[in-house]
Parts: C-alpha cells; sequence; structure tokens
C-alpha cells in the first residue's frame, strides 16, 4: 500500500486557550470570513449583474459590489422599514434585504414569496433560520465575542477549495475588554473592523470556529428575548419604531426610536454606548428621507448576553432622564 505523509499529531507541550467545547449553531451551513464576503460568494455563484439594495444599510456591502463590477441600484424603505418597491426589478437582478434588528422576520417571509432572487442578510438576525431556498448571510461578530465569521445559506456551492481565515491578529480588543474595559479596547475594535475590510473569500478562520462550538446559543438567546421584552415593555409606547415580533424571534438590540434631541450623545455620556446604524447612510441620503431621519433618531439599546434586568433598569433610568 502508498504511505501517505502526514504531518503527525503533536502530543503533550503547554496548553492552548481552554474553550468549551460543543457545536455550533449553523453546523451545515458554509463557514466563511465576513457576511460581505459571504455576498459575494452568492453574487458569484448565481452570477447576478445588478443588485438593489436598501438606502439603510453599512456601506460594506459595497466592497464585493465594486470588486466584481456588480451594477447597483438603492432603494428606499418605509416607517416599518420594509422596502418601498415602485419599480421593476429586472428578471436577472438580486434584491437585498436585511432582517433589521431582527425585528423583521415577517418581512423577510413575505418578500421571500414576491421577489424572484432574494439575498437576505441576517447578520442582525443570527437566529433567525433561513428559508429554505433563499440565499441567507449571517455576520457572527454582531452577535458574539469574536471578531470576525459568517455563515451562509446557498444550495450551489463553489467547487473549489477555499484558503482559510486567520484571526489571531483580530483578538486584541475582545481580550483588552476582559481585563481593561471596553473603552481601553476600542481603538483595537476599530483597528481589527478594518483588517476586515477588502479581503477575499475564505473559509472561518478555525480559532472562530472554535470559539462558535463553545457557545451556549439558547442561553445568549434567553438572555437577549428577556432584556428586549423588559424594555419593550417599558418603552413601547414612547418607541416612534411601531413593530410586531413573533416568540420566536431573538433580536440584536432594542431599536428605540424619538425625536428627542441629542438622545445617543446623552446616553453615551453616561457611558451607554449606543451605535449609529449606520454613519454612511448620511453620506448616502438627503434630509428628507426617512433613513436620515431613522439614522439619526434611533437609539438601538444593548441587550445582549452580558447584562441582567437590573442593568437594563439602570439603562432605562437613565433613558427616560432624557425623553
Ligand atoms: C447589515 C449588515 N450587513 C452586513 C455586514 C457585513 O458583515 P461583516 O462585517 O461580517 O462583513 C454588516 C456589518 O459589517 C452589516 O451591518
Amino acid at each position: 500500500m502508498p504511505k501517505t505523509k502526514t504531518t503527525p499529531r503533536s502530543i503533550g507541550g503547554y496548553f492552548e486557550l481552554q474553550l468549551t467545547p460543543g457545536s455550533e449553531y449553523y453546523p451545515n451551513l458554509i463557514r466563511l470570513n465576513t457576511g460581505r464576503n459571504a455576498l459575494e460568494y452568492i453574487l458569484k455563484q448565481k452570477g447576478y449583474t445588478k443588485i438593489y439594495i436598501p438606502y439603510f444599510t453599512c456601506d460594506v456591502i459595497l466592497e464585493p459590489l465594486i470588486r466584481l463590477n456588480v451594477e447597483y441600484r438603492f432603494y428606499s424603505i418605509n416607517e416599518q422599514l420594509e422596502p418601498v418597491i415602485d419599480f421593476a426589478i429586472e428578471p436577472y437582478a438580486c434584491f437585498l434585504y436585511t432582517d433589521y434588528f431582527g425585528v423583521k422576520r415577517d418581512a423577510v417571509i413575505r418578500l421571500s414569496k414576491q421577489i424572484k432572487h432574494l439575498i437576505v442578510d441576517n447578520s442582525q438576525s443570527f437566529y433567525s433560520e433561513a428559508l429554505p431556498g433563499i440565499d441567507t448571510f449571517y455576520s457572527c461578530r454582531k452577535f458574539f465575542g469574536v471578531p470576525d465569521g459568517a455563515y451562509l445559506q446557498i444550495r450551489k456551492k463553489l467547487n473549489r477549495k477555499l484558503p482559510v481565515d486567520s484571526s489571531v491578529n483580530r483578538f486584541s480588543h475582545l481580550i483588552k475588554s476582559i481585563e481593561l474595559g471596553t473603552e481601553a479596547g476600542y481603538t483595537d475594535f476599530k483597528a481589527n473592523n478594518e483588517d476586515l475590510e477588502n479581503n477575499e473569500i475564505r473559509s472561518m478562520s478555525p480559532l472562530t470556529q472554535k470559539i462558535l462550538s463553545g457557545i451556549d446559543y439558547a442561553e445568549c438567546a434567553r438572555i437577549r428575548k428577556r432584556n428586549f421584552d423588559f424594555l419593550h415593555k417599558h418603552l413601547e409606547a414612547t418607541n416612534l419604531f411601531k413593530f410586531d415580533i413573533a416568540d420566536d424571534c431573538v433580536p440584536m438590540v432594542y431599536p428605540f426610536l424619538h425625536n428627542a434631541r441629542d438622545l445617543k450623545v446623552h446616553l453615551i455620556q453616561k457611558k451607554i454606548f449606543v451605535a449609529t446604524y449606520w454613519p454612511n447612510v448620511f453620506k448616502w441620503t438627503n434630509k428628507k428621507m426617512y433613513e436620515n431621519y431613522f439614522t439619526q433618531h434611533l437609539v438601538p439599546l444593548p441587550i445582549d448576553h452580558r447584562y441582567n434586568l437590573q442593568d437594563m433598569f439602570y439603562m432605562l433610568t437613565i433613558l427616560q432622564h432624557f425623553i
């Protein structure tokens, strides 16, 4: 029998970082390095030459479109954050929709019946299972303590092996925040995010995959739901963004829309770090557009597994000072 050469397995020596073994949430989906590269994978595999994208999304979505020279057109959303489709979508074009904050599952289902080549961006809706036959991608770092990583559902897989991503040099913010706090890791967080720009499609790094295998997904989902429900109970009446969510939805944040001036600034001064989704929307839209208003006034309150109800109560008390 011919001998095959394999590197012998090493035994002993020092320990590796000890992570809890377990399994991933989407073991059967394709593992990739980033959400934007998952979109690139879809565009390549399906050979789309035109895409409709919302004004209300993150500009990194443009990376694959520019790289592949795919024509793109923006579309508007209404106050429910659903597409305003007052144009004909060419039969060869695809249409990207985001399950915003993880509260737009119903819209995703409706659009999947209405639009031929729908692509679902579940970067903000990690727990929302992809609909059968609908190309869907997830970005893991929006929900969990990993620096990168994405999952993709698509029927037509690439028939070549992808290079494997490496995350070792993107970990500093995740580690620093444990010992030194979120603020101390912020500069690294920005630099590590920049490192995700303009990369080729790679498969998920082994380190990210290992961390994702050790997460207690049910517990993280339970905490998110509990925190979300608490805030919704107290804020629904004043929240200008109206939504209905099914019991099994696990949102990314609590999307609170309010006209109070500088609300986000006040919260940040109180060390409640709320993001702007997305700064590029100000460049893409004018003040008359709903996306512009929404980006300005949305306060996405954190609800994730790091926080308990006392934290939610504290955040609510501070917020109520300013509204
Ligand atoms: C809505 C949305 N889609 C896609 C992405 C891209 O994900 P990734 O950073 O994993 O490429 C982001 C953010 O980066 C996002 O906010």
